[in-house]
This record gives C-alpha cells, sequence and structure tokens, in this order.
C-alpha cells in the first residue's frame, strides 16, 4: 500500500518557559483563535480542528512533537509495521496526552534529531465558531502546513520519510548563506508542494542551530492576512526573522517572525499545489525570488550571529545526530 496522500501533518507542540509572550504572537499578532489558556498551557486553532499548535510551559524552547494525521487506521497500521520493521520503536500516547492535543488517540516515535514524531487518525473537532484576527487558513488536504530542520544527515532524514510515508521529492534548492552552502530539500506526503523541508550545509556537515525545528509554517487564506499578520507582529515588537519575500519552488509569500523560542514562524499564503501527473523535480539555485530581507541584517548584528552559529555548528560536531534509521 502507497501511503502518499495519507498522511498531513496535524499538529504542533512548543515547550517554552515565555507562555505570555508566545500567547501575543499567536493570538494577537499571527491571528489565531484560543481555545484553552491554562497556568501551564495554551491551545490554538486555525479551523475546525480543536486544537493545532499547543504551548506548554517547559524548559525546551522548541518544538517537541508534531503531530500527523493518517487517512484511516489501516494506514496508521501500515506505518507502526514499516516502523516495527525497522527497528524504531513505537509507544502509545497517554489519554492526558491524546487530550492535550485535541485527538482521539495517537502513537509516537522518535524522529530525526529526536523530535516526536505522532500518528493519529481523529482529530477532536471543535464546535464554537472561529474568533480570530486572521480570516482563515489553508489546511484541508495538504493538512497543518510545514516544518523545516537542519540536519547534519540529510540522507537518513529523507529515507525516513520516503520509508515510512512514501514522501517524494517536490524540489531542491542549493544557496550560499553566510558564506556556506546549503542544500535544501523539499518533500511532500500529499498535495502541499512540501510538508517537510531538509537543510544541510554541503561538505562538511554543520547543524549551526539550537532547535530541532528551524521554522513551522502556516498557510494563510489571503495576501491581506499576510500583511496584516506582518503589520501586527512588527507592531507587537517581534523581530521579523525575514520580512515579506517569495520563494521560487511553491511561490509561495510569506513572512518569517522570530518566535520566543528563538525558532520561526512563517506565515504564507498562495502555495501552489502539486499536480501528481504533470510535476517534474527541478533545482533552484536561491531561495526567494524576491524579498525575505532580514530585519536587522547591520553588520554587527551579521557577525554575532554567525560567530554563535559558527560556536554551535562546531558543537554539533561533537554530538552525534539521532537518526532512527540509522544503527549505532
Ligand atoms: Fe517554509
Amino acid at each position: 500500500m502507497s501511503l502518499f496522500g495519507k498522511t498531513k501533518m496535524g499538529y504542533a507542540v512548543v515547550e517554552s518557559r515565555h507562555l505570555p509572550q508566545w500567547r501575543t504572537l499567536l493570538e494577537e499578532g499571527i491571528g489565531l483563535h484560543v481555545t484553552h489558556a491554562g497556568e501551564d498551557d495554551i491551545a490554538f486553532r486555525l479551523d475546525e480542528h480543536a486544537r493545532r499548535i499547543i504551548v506548554r510551559r517547559g524548559d525546551a524552547e522548541d518544538v517537541v512533537a508534531t503531530g500527523w494525521q493518517l487517512e484511516d487506521e489501516a494506514a496508521l497500521e501500515a506505518v507502526v509495521s514499516r516502523c516495527r520493521a525497522r527497528g524504531i520503536t513505537v509507544a502509545s500516547g497517554s489519554a492526558a496526552a491524546a487530550k492535550e492535543r485535541g485527538v482521539a488517540s495517537f502513537v509516537t516515535v522518535q524522529g530525526p534529531k529526536g523530535l516526536a514524531i505522532e500518528l493519529f487518525t481523529n482529530a477532536t473537532r471543535a464546535d464554537a465558531p472561529l474568533e480570530m484576527l486572521a480570516s482563515g487558513f489553508v489546511t484541508g488536504l495538504g493538512g497543518m502546513g510545514h516544518i523545516a530542520l537542519t540536519t547534519r544527515l540529510p540522507d537518513d532524514v529523507e529515507r525516513f520519510w520516503g520509508e515510512l510515508f512514501d514522501a517524494r521529492l517536490s524540489d531542491r534548492v542549493a544557496q550560499r548563506i553566510a558564506g556556506v552552502m546549503v542544500d535544501i530539500a523539499f518533500l511532500r506526503l500529499n498535495e502541499r508542494h512540501h510538508s517537510i523541508a531538509i537543510a544541510a550545509t554541503r561538505g562538511l556537515r554543520l547543524d549551526p542551530l539550537r532547535t530541532k525545528v528551524q521554522h513551522v509554517n502556516l498557510e494563510a487564506a489571503s495576501m491581506d492576512d499576510i500583511e496584516r499578520a506582518f503589520a501586527r507582529c512588527r507592531q507587537l515588537g517581534f523581530e521579523m526573522a525575514h520580512e515579506i519575500g517569495q520563494h521560487p519552488n511553491d511561490h509561495q509569500i510569506s513572512f518569517y517572525v522570530l518566535t520566543p523560542s528563538g525558532f520561526e514562524l512563517e506565515l504564507g499564503w498562495n502555495a501552489r499545489k502539486v499536480d501528481e501527473a504533470s510535476w517534474r523535480t527541478a533545482s533552484y539555485d536561491a531561495i526567494s525570488s524576491w524579498g525575505h530581507k532580514p530585519e536587522r541584517s547591520g553588520v554587527a548584528h551579521r557577525l554575532a550571529e554567525n560567530a554563535g552559529n559558527f560556536a554551535r555548528g562546531l558543537h554539533s560536531l561533537l554530538n552525534p545526530e539521532f537518526a532512527p534509521l540509522r544503527k549505532p
């Protein structure tokens, strides 16, 4: 059985010490619906799913789990048996954890870089009408946007998604960033151009990021939503990692705002869908066709960033990266 087209991104769980700032960013900046606000966790809706983004109190300052919705139990069982055949441990999520995520039940595996990859079929539906600043978000068959990560083992990450979920390569981008060649692979699981983007430095593999996830993407319903959210985030004092610009491969117009946890949140619009009959895999030499300018591009800032990233990159050489399909 091919699982292509049967998996879509469902939710993301973030762990942070900065709950009030996260609420401000997601509710007042991006314009999501707050569906639950507790002492130790806040949950957000952006469509009929009861929970799409969950931010809970903790020290990670990172995305700690991503949820992936399988079409039915047979598809979920197929992923589970593929995991077991490869020696990947599959654990059941607790009832409390399922409730936190707004799903009936889920199983979890430790994915690339140790990021929890959680599998479910049934999401809890919310009855209440959406009350949010955004006009809407594109989810549907393509699921909730995408994630991007940096890795020292890009082949292993591609294999993970390919062997377990029948992911297909949409295209590749190679671009020099801060003097280093970076290769990015864009994998799709369904009609969405990519649900996973995998970035790696060419030659000596360094991972310059502290976080498991480089950015999470949400797809807005209109260009108006992008412009307004951009202005609101600015007004609220959030730094733009990249101002409004456009990607050449999926044609998405987007901006990247720095979250209170240090990774980026991309809000995009108008991503083209892949037509399997006519799609040809392409290579691009730039990640942006226009725009996406860093807000703080001063020389001093760039030097400080690069020095920090270089130190972390060197540090990454000393620590093996977790790869589920690689046997020790
Ligand atoms: Fe993206």
